[in-house]
């Protein structure tokens, strides 16, 4: 077990350059399943997500190699449809596999997956879309079982823009026999990277990033080398650790376009932003202001995986403001831990009521889960006083090098084992 040790007040001042998206690189594995070439991912980020997913790629009889931050991954002697139990708990993208692995085997096996303790976060909607394209399903013992006889193009409407079921639809539909187009789709930028990742492999699919998705299946894809677009998730949390410090912050290799409703409430909060290419400079050298109401939505607007952070930048603002949360239920449980550090924040339903007050102080607190504990590190770095965050396990999940990055911008911040 791990944990950090944070001293809290220093402003942060450098820059940085942002990983690949985790939430890409995630669907872009399960995609490499579709061909018997090699597929090779660049500058893919050093976090447990991605080395877990790894892991079920190799128990599926995938070769997987690590070569200077790139990936490499030859499923040529892929031989194994069933993803272990512990693994797929470990980790609830593994549910993405069940496409390319249907698509590929035409049977799959797997157990009810895990990830982050959010909500319920059920697979209706991806086992209902599969069921459109041929597949049965039966569900036993805490595994889902799916087997055809050949996947067939359709029509399939998702209740809800779910980004899983969408990406896992995908996968399934790129090799089918005829056309499928997913209605309702979830038009995140990391879908539209799943677009171009599979239409390098030779398929074609049009219409992501909108409500519309046209996959045309095709008989083979090949390989090919792909670089996924900026973690913007990665990104919007540096950028909120530098609102709620203060000093001046640049990312390097980043997408303003797809962090736009954060940078919005940013400027709203006070804070100036500079855009160029892709570099966002942050630059904020006073308590921020309030903003009066934050609701999470699907893409584009206010990202749910930015929501622990902003809400912790809320706490420190001149004023009130109210954070809703409409994607996972559970989501703020975080902030019995914020109040440890002083915030004054009241959860009610889906809701968050927060009362600026002028600084966190130091305390001990425990990451709940990954962005929540994200959120808990950028408190305690603008926290008077020294604090511990506990679990940081969580956080490794999805942030590449966290501590690193902190302190080569002037957080002092370090990771101690117990
Ligand atoms: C993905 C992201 C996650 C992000 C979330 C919302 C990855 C690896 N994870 O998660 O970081 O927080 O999008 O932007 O990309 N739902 C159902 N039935 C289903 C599927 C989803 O009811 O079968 C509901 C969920 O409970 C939730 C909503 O749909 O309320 C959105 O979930 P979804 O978009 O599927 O999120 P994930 O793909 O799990």
């Amino acid at each position: 077990m791990e944990k950090y040790i944070i001293n809290g007040g220093n402003k942060l001042y450098g820059s940085i350059e942002i990983q690949s998206a985790k939430n890409s690189v995630l669907p872009i594995l399960a995609a490499t399943v579709l061909t018997d070439d090699k597929v090779k991912i660049l500058n893919a980020p050093n976090i447990t997500d991605v080395k877990n997913m790894a892991k079920i790629l190799s128990k599926l009889g995938c070769d997987v190699m690590y070569e200077n931050g790139n990936i490499i991954v030859d499923s040529s002697r892929a031989d194994c449809y069933e993803i272990p139990r512990q693994l797929a708990h470990e980790l609830r993208s593994s549910v993405f596999l069940l496409g390319s692995v249907i698509s590929r085997f035409h049977t799959a096996k797997i157990a009810y997956p895990g990830g982050c303790d959010i909500g319920l976060r059920p697979v209706d909607l991806h086992l209902a879309g599969l069921k459109r394209l041929g597949v049965e399903i039966d569900e036993e013992k805490g595994y889902i079982i799916c087997k055809c006889e050949k996947l067939k193009g359709n029509e399939i409407m998702l209740d809800c823009p779910s980004v899983g079921a969408t990406e896992n639809l995908m996968l399934a539909a790129v090799k089918a026999e005829g056309a499928t187009v997913i209605k309702n789709a979830a038009r995140e930028p990391e879908i539209e990277d799943l677009q171009r990742l599979l239409n390098c492999m030779g398929a074609k699919v049009r219409g992501a990033g909108s409500g519309t998705i046209v996959i045309e299946g095709v008989r083979e894809l090949h390989g090919c080398e792909f670089l996924p677009i900026p973690d913007r998730i990665e990104a919007g949390t540096f950028l909120i650790a530098a609102a709620m410090c203060g000093g001046e912050v640049e990312l390097n290799r980043v997408c303003a376009e797809n962090i736009s409703s954060l940078l919005h409430k940013l400027r709203e909060n006070g804070c100036k932003i500079y855009l160029n290419n892709d570099k966002i400079i942050l630059e904020n050298h006073k308590r921020p202001t309030s903003v009066k109401s934050i609701e999470t939505q699907p893409y584009p607007g206010f990202p749910t995986d930015l929501q622990a952070q902003i809400t912790a930048l809320c706490c420190i603002c001149r004023g009130q403001s109210i954070i809703t949360e409409n994607l996972f239920e559970t989501r703020f449980k975080y902030v019995p831990e914020l109040r440890k550090m002083g915030a004054d924040v009241t959860v009610i339903n889906r809701n968050a009521f927060v009362r600026g007050v002028e600084r966190f102080n130091g305390a001990t607190v425990i990451a709940h889960d990954l962005r929540g504990g994200a959120a808990l590190v950028s408190a305690a770095l603008a926290a008077e006083g020294r604090s511990e965050v506990l679990n940081i396990s969580h956080i490794d999940r999805g942030y590449g090098s966290f501590e690193y990055k902190l302190r080569s911008l002037g957080g002092d911040i370090v990771r101690i084992s117990i």
